[in-house]
């Protein structure tokens, strides 16, 4: 367990390079941080023109300054290393670091994250500027970790690159090239290599009907990434080997298999920027941001993870930057450490004056001073978390888990069949999720190389492209007496995107569900199909309806129309100790609904809380030296009432508590405990 301190990590993004020309404000910034409650600066993150400004010309005395002025005002820094933009020189002097996009076009130098992350050049120039940095700070008490890069994205093309790419290829197939040919089926269209050099990474302009080419690369992007970054990591370790490092995630960079990445942090950060207050409902948003950390937290097995950045009020690239509305940014950092963060840190500490962001939000406004609606609330949450700093590194116990995988989002991304322009993967991850989130139950979202033994219940929602490996943990999961839910769309390829034969789901499967999956029917947006339960009661299917067929299940619902009328459409197959269930069609809310509210009473999943929870109120909770702390959450613009029973509040918050009931106001949170001894 990395030691982040005794109190919730609280911050932002301090970019002081951008105010050189004012220390008043310089100043300001120390005293307005104390006000807030700041505890730790993210800084650094794009500095490297000021650190750097001429080629071997360090210059850390303004740096030295800024952290020396953080220190003695009992702020630590979490210390970037600059490699996320580079100045205008390195582009010029060394042209080989820029990037090379999918039309094989090289860019011109500007914006950032758009450098070649295997151009030994900028590798080099990034391993100096990180060593100077480590001698420089190493034995300086200010700095709390490294903060590696930011927010690494994106893919290069360049010949380095191609290179690379291959050297990865051949040393995953041992230089076998007639198996890679097998695994990418190359004798279609007559795409079989004789060379390695004949391979190119996918291309609008080139090849880009393979579909396993196109997924190896996405793993080559992620395995690149990685190596850029344990370059940085390991220049680092090996000057300041007691300093934990961390780089900054975000869910939609999604090049990125975070579950491979994860093995190399010490901690995992994450960016978080919900889009409260939009036509998708605040309880949406707020399910699937839930979703979000649940994986963040299960990226480490469980570990506290790091809420690198979040704005306090609005973001300035969407369609309409919505502010969030009084006690939304309490509520929205609370979720975050109700889910396991321990840290809320915020982009950015102060509103630049120009530029590309003037307008996102921050803590400190234009204005200059305290007196924001913005500043009054972040100074609020700063309070709160020093009152709860007794739930930092408390752990997240759940009897559930849902598998998500990124490179199973690649494989569908890169399909051709069913329906091609959306096949709504995470979409369906986040309503199953909803189902769990709604009724108050902790969920784990998994990969599929977790571990599933400690699990009540294991939902696998169109998980295609299945390993053998996972097939086996199914089967033997089940066998042990777990219970499974899995979807339509699910175990229909291997890990190199072959389809399994003889049937689908894959192999043993289909004895565990006890069905056989022949067809699947892909419906045109608005169009409906009727189901029923053995009750009667009807549901209706949209997008996917696969056409089953038992082989030993029991029939839940069949199909009410078309030529599949009569057919089964969800079953359950008691399979030696355990149960799996399966539903082969796409519904419109209603089933999903029913369908888990009974599961979860069967299987008598806890609840993290165990009064009845309002419509719009969620609830997750921690558990530390056998106290349970209990966030609920009010997303919706309403007063809600929960009853108290046996919890006690842990601090007043704005709950207003009347005998046995507390109000919640309108996107409040309270917190309540209980003791589990
Ligand atoms: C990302 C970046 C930040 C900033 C924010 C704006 O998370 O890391 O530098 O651009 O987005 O939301
Ligand atoms: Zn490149």
């Amino acid at each position: 367990m990395i030691n982040t301190g005794d109190k919730f990590i609280f911050g932002g993004d301090y970019n002081p390079e951008q105010w050189k020309a004012h220390p008043d404000i310089l100043e300001e910034d120390i005293r307005l941080m104390k006000l807030a409650g700041c505890n730790a600066m993210s800084v650094g993150i794009f500095s490297w023109s000021e650190l750097e400004p001429e080629e071997g010309n360090y210059n850390f005395k303004f740096l030295d300054s800024v952290i020396n002025r953080l220190y003695s005002a009992g702020i630590k820094t979490i210390l970037a290393t600059p490699s996320g933009a580079r100045p205008a020189w390195i582009s010029q002097k060394y042209p080989e670091v820029l990037r090379t996009n999918e039309y094989f076009v090289k860019k011109h130098h500007g914006e950032r994250h758009n450098h070649c992350f295997t151009s030994p050049k900028y590798r080099e120039l990034t391993k100096k500027i990180d060593t100077e940095l480590a001698m420089h700070y190493k034995t300086h008490p200010g700095i709390l970790m490294w903060h590696i890069s930011n927010e690494y994205n994106g893919a290069c093309y360049c010949e380095h690159c191609r290179k690379a790419f291959i050297e990865y290829l051949q040393s995953k197939y041992n230089g076998d090239l007639d198996k890679l040919n097998y695994d990418w089926w190359n004798s279609f269209w007559s795409h079989t290599y004789t060379s390695w050099d004949q391979i190119e990474p996918p291309s609008p302009i080139g090849e880009c009907s393979i579909h396993a080419l196109n997924l190896e690369w996405k793993r080559f992007i992620t395995h690149q990434t990685i190596d850029f970054y344990k370059a940085e990591r390991d220049t680092l370790k090996k000057i300041t080997p007691n300093i934990p490092t961390t780089t900054n995630w975000y869910w939609c960079q999604e090049e990125l298999n975070y579950k491979t990445f994860s093995k190399e942090v010490d901690i995992v950060a994450w960016d978080e920027y919900p889009q409260w207050h939009s036509p998708k409902g605040d309880f949406n948003i707020a399910n699937e941001t839930a979703f979000i950390y649940n994986f963040n937290r299960c990226l480490k097995g469980g570990q506290p993870f790091l809420l690198m950045e979040s704005t306090p009020s609005c973001v300035s690239y969407r369609e309409a930057n919505t502010l969030k509305r009084p006690a939304m940014t309490l509520t929205s950092g609370l979720q975050a450490i109700a889910h396991g963060a321990d840290s809320v840190q915020y982009f950015q500490w102060r509103k630049s004056r120009g530029s590309f962001e003037k307008f996102h939000g921050a803590v400190v406004d234009h204005v200059g001073t305290e007196h924001t609606r913005t500043f009054r609330e972040v100074s609020k949450l700063g309070e709160l978390l020093d009152k709860i700093s007794c739930i930092k590194g408390a752990e997240t116990k759940a009897e559930a888990a849902i598998i998500y995988d990124r490179e199973n989002l690649w494989a569908l991304q890169n399909c051709l069949g069913f329906k091609t322009h959306n096949y709504g993967y995470e979409e369906t991850c986040f309503e199953h999720h909803k189902r769990l989130y709604r009724a108050g139950v902790n969920v784990d979202v998994i990969s599929p190389e977790d571990s599933f033994s400690r699990y009540k219940l294991v939902i696998i929602p169109m998980l295609y492209m299945m390993g053998g490996d996972t097939v086996e943990k199914i089967e033997k999961y089940v066998a042990n007496g777990g219970n499974v839910v899995m979807t339509y769309i699910s175990a229909y390829v291997n890990e190199t995107d072959l389809c399994w034969l003889g049937g689908f789901p894959a192999g043993k499967l289909k004895q565990v569900f006890g069905i056989w999956n022949e067809e699947i029917d892909s419906m045109f947006d608005g169009v409906l199909k009727s189901v029923l339960n053995s009750d009667g009661k009807e549901y209706k299917a949209k997008d996917y309806c696969e056409i089953i067929h038992e082989q030993g299940a029991e029939v839940l619902c069949r199909y009410n129309e078309d030529f599949f009328n009569g057919k089964a459409c969800v079953t359950v197959n008691r399979y030696k100790k355990g149960n799996a269930y399966y539903i082969a069609f796409r519904d419109t809310g209603e089933f999903l609904d029913d369908f888990y509210n009974s599961l979860l009473k069967e299987l008598k999943i806890k609840r993290a809380y165990n009064g009845t929870l309002p419509e719009n109120v969620a609830a997750a909770s921690r558990i530390k030296d056998d106290v349970e702390y209990v966030f609920l959450q009010n997303f919706s613009a309403s007063v809600k009432t929960v009853k108290i029973g046996s919890y006690i509040p842990v601090v007043e918050t704005a709950a207003k508590i009347i005998n046995d009931n507390a109000e919640i106001g309108p996107y409040e949170t309270i917190i309540l405990k209980r003791c589990l001894k």
